[in-house]
Formats: C-alpha cells, sequence, structure tokens
C-alpha cells in the first residue's frame, strides 16, 4: 500500500542535503497528493477565471468547480453548503467569529474559556474580544501529560460563560481532546463552542451533527490542499444571526447610499474574489482522503505512533513530552538538555524534516517549564523505515551534541 500512496506525492521523491528526505513536518504543512496538484494545475490551464460573475464559458465551469468543492466539504463533515464558508485558515476562522459572533454578543463581564495548551490563534483573538468588551478569558488547567483537567473545566463553567473554544488535537503535543464531553457541558450553561480543527481534520473524520459543536474552523494546507485556504463550519442558525466579517464584492445584495443588504449564506462571509483554485484543491483534497478512507489512515497511523513512540525511546536520554491516553500521531520529545533547535539542525542535516520551538503555544510551554520541543508528526505517506533512520539519526546527533 505505502510505495503506491508514496508515489502520488512527488515531493517525497528528492534527497535533501544528500540522503533521502524524510519528512515528519507534517503537523505544520501536508504534502500535496498529484490529485491536488492537477487539480490546481488543470484550473489554470483550463478554466481560469472569476467565479458567480461572469455569463461567459470559464466562469461558468470555475463556479461550478468551486461550488462542487463546497458541496464534498459539506458532506465530509456533515453540514450544509450554507454552513460551508471559505477562509484563509484555521486562524481566519477564530478571528471571523471572535469579529464577527463576539462583537455582537459578547458583553461587559461575560466570560470565554480557552484551554492553557491552544495555538496562539485560538487565544489570542479571544483576549482580544475581552479587552474590547470587557470580557474575562478562563483558561482550563492541564496535567503534566498534557490532558486538560475536566473537572476544572466543569468548575469554570457557569451563567457567565458565553463561549468555549478549544482544539480538537493539540498541535504542540498531540493530545486528542475529550471535545464531545466539553460541548455537551459547554450547551448546558448555554454557551457556544469553537472546535479549532486543524489538526484534526487530516487524522479524523468530524460529523459536525455528532459533535454538536457550534463552530469549526481547519486549514486546507494540513489536509493536504493548498495554503491560503480554510473552512469555517457554523450552524446556520448562528451564521445567519451574526454580522458579515468583511464588506465588499460578493457579500451583497443591494449596495445604495441609502443603505446595503447583505447576500444570503455562505456568501455573506466571503468578501471579494475568493481563492478559487485553494478551495477546488480542498474539495480534490477530501476527495483524494476519502478513497483511501480515514478509518484505514487513523488504523495506520496509529500503528507509525506506537512504533515511533517505542524507537524513539531508544534514544539516550529522550524524553516525551506529551504522554496523554488519546493521542494523534505526534511526537514532541527533548533530549537530555540539548537545545531543541541544536537537534533539528543536525537532523535536517540527515535530509530529516521535524519542527523545533514552541509550536505557537508558548503559555504551554511556561506551564511545562520548557522553552520548546522536537515535534515530529506523521501522515499516512511516511513509513517505519523513516522511523528507523530517523532513530539511528537522532543518536547520532545526540552523540555529537553531548
Ligand atoms: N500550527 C502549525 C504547527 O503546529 C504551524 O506547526
Amino acid at each position: 500500500m505505502n510505495s503506491f500512496i508514496r508515489n502520488q506525492f512527488p515531493i517525497l521523491h528528492q534527497n535533501v542535503n544528500g540522503k533521502p528526505l524524510i519528512y515528519f513536518d507534517n503537523a505544520a504543512t501536508s504534502q500535496k497528493p498529484l490529485a491536488v496538484i492537477n487539480a490546481i494545475k488543470d484550473y489554470y490551464e483550463h478554466y481560469n477565471s472569476n467565479i458567480h460573475r461572469g455569463a461567459h464559458h470559464l466562469a461558468q465551469i470555475a463556479t461550478e468547480k468551486y461550488e462542487d468543492a463546497r458541496k464534498t466539504i459539506a458532506q465530509h463533515i456533515n453540514a450544509s453548503e450554507q454552513e460551508i464558508n471559505f477562509v484563509r485558515g484555521t486562524t481566519e476562522a477564530v478571528n471571523l467569529v471572535a469579529i464577527s459572533y463576539g462583537r455582537k454578543f459578547i458583553k461587559e463581564g461575560d466570560e470565554i474559556i480557552v484551554s492553557e495548551m491552544e495555538h496562539h490563534s485560538n487565544i489570542v483573538p479571544w483576549q482580544m474580544l475581552c479587552e474590547e468588551k470587557g470580557a474575562t478569558l478562563r483558561v482550563i488547567p492541564i496535567t503534566d501529560s498534557g490532558e486538560i483537567i475536566f473537572e476544572e473545566y466543569l468548575k469554570l463553567l457557569s451563567e457567565k460563560t458565553k463561549i468555549v473554544s478549544i482544539a480538537y488535537i493539540s498541535n504542540a503535543l498531540g493530545t486528542i481532546h475529550p471535545v464531545k464531553e466539553v460541548i455537551s457541558e459547554a450547551h448546558k450553561v448555554g454557551a457556544v463552542v469553537f472546535i479549532d480543527g486543524a489538526q484534526a481534520l487530516p487524522h479524523k473524520k468530524i460529523d459536525v451533527k455528532e459533535l454538536d459543536c457550534d463552530f469549526l474552523g481547519f486549514s486546507g494546507h494540513k489536509v493536504f490542499a493548498g495554503t491560503g485556504i480554510g473552512i469555517l463550519y457554523g450552524k446556520e442558525i448562528l451564521l445567519e444571526a451574526m454580522n458579515p466579517y468583511m464588506g465588499g464584492g460578493e457579500m451583497i445584495k443591494t449596495v445604495s447610499f441609502a443603505g446595503t443588504t447583505y447576500n444570503d449564506l455562505p456568501y455573506k462571509f466571503e468578501a471579494g474574489t475568493p481563492h478559487i483554485e485553494g478551495g477546488i484543491s480542498l474539495g480534490a483534497a477530501f476527495t483524494y482522503i476519502n478513497e483511501l478512507g480515514l478509518d484505514n489512515i487513523s488504523v495506520y497511523e496509529d500503528e507509525l505512533l506506537e512504533y515511533g513512540t517505542s524507537r524513539f525511546f531508544e534514544v539516550e536520554g529522550l524524553r516525551l513530552v506529551g504522554t496523554a491516553k488519546e493521542k494523534a500521531s505526534v511526537i514532541s520529545f527533548l533530549v537530555d538538555d540539548i537545545h531543541p533547535y541544536d537537534l533539528g539542525v543536525l537532523l535536517n542535516e540527515q535530509g530529516i524534516a521535524i519542527r523545533t520551538g514552541h509550536h505557537c503555544c508558548q503559555p504551554l510551554m511556561d506551564r511545562l517549564k520548557i522553552e520548546g520541543t522536537c515535534r515530529a508528526s506523521f501522515a499516512f505517506y511516511n513509513t517505519k523505515e523513516e522511523i528507523d533512520a530517523t532513530v539511528s539519526a537522532l543518536k547520532r546527533a545526540v552523540k555529537i551534541l553531548s
């Protein structure tokens, strides 16, 4: 199965610093299969045109393909097309909700809850909203193993809680949070819940109806599509109640100096010419992973995680950062007191790409009293042989740095 899959990812077939590339930085961005690359190429070679506005042939094809992509994405997460808003990525999805929902519905004295291990993009927009409105940001504490302390979350919830925002899977440690329970408890006090799905969509099948989340944001580039495209899902009733995020073309019905009326969902939140080939690439990416089967992907990645975790322990002085019971295929680690960046550089010299640093999670690093970690994150096109090669490379690097 694996060489067949790897052949669909041209970028993997190259040498870096004289060694075959081992790409273990999938949590930062994923690589793209030919199905996605060809969809983007096809757009520019055959039907590049603006959408929703031209009567001509190319504009019709482009509009059709873009809206077909929206349909594919909607079906993938079990939403309606009206609930699928194209945005630039997860960061824009959070900001859109903080601005369009938050400015309208959050008042002085209200509370917004996030966890201690969120990505900066799921902290800063809420801090900005709280500052503007006189609301308070409350933080769910975590254990040393990198799991939220659920009883503490329950204690934070009250009638003051208006929004809870949490990642489905932590980008820094790979922890899978119990989001279904988080959502149902938030709903008991009348709060809405935003799920940051950036790290979850590449690994898990998500059904927004089953989860009952109010909002879900994710990024195309982490789920094998192009960069600069992502999705904000929102329940129709909430999106209807929200004001537009940006003004401009596409998001209006009528404009006059006497006043403007806004377009229907989902166009109300899509001002300006969108990232057309990005949207099409995201549709192609979901078609591709659905053909492979997300269940097959999950099983294989769990195997990689288990194998990788046990093999990484063979490196003397290595300790895992993040040992939650439920984890996605992410291994964050430190070796003795070696700086993560130095390890990253020596692995790169051997053709291996990992990420080092705070992973845009400074509050988490403060909580764990570390500056950062080395992070290897696996996708379904990675192999056990690549893990073996990385363990050998790590041993060599540690010897040099010790
Ligand atoms: N959020 C991305 C990561 O974790 C960039 O690497």
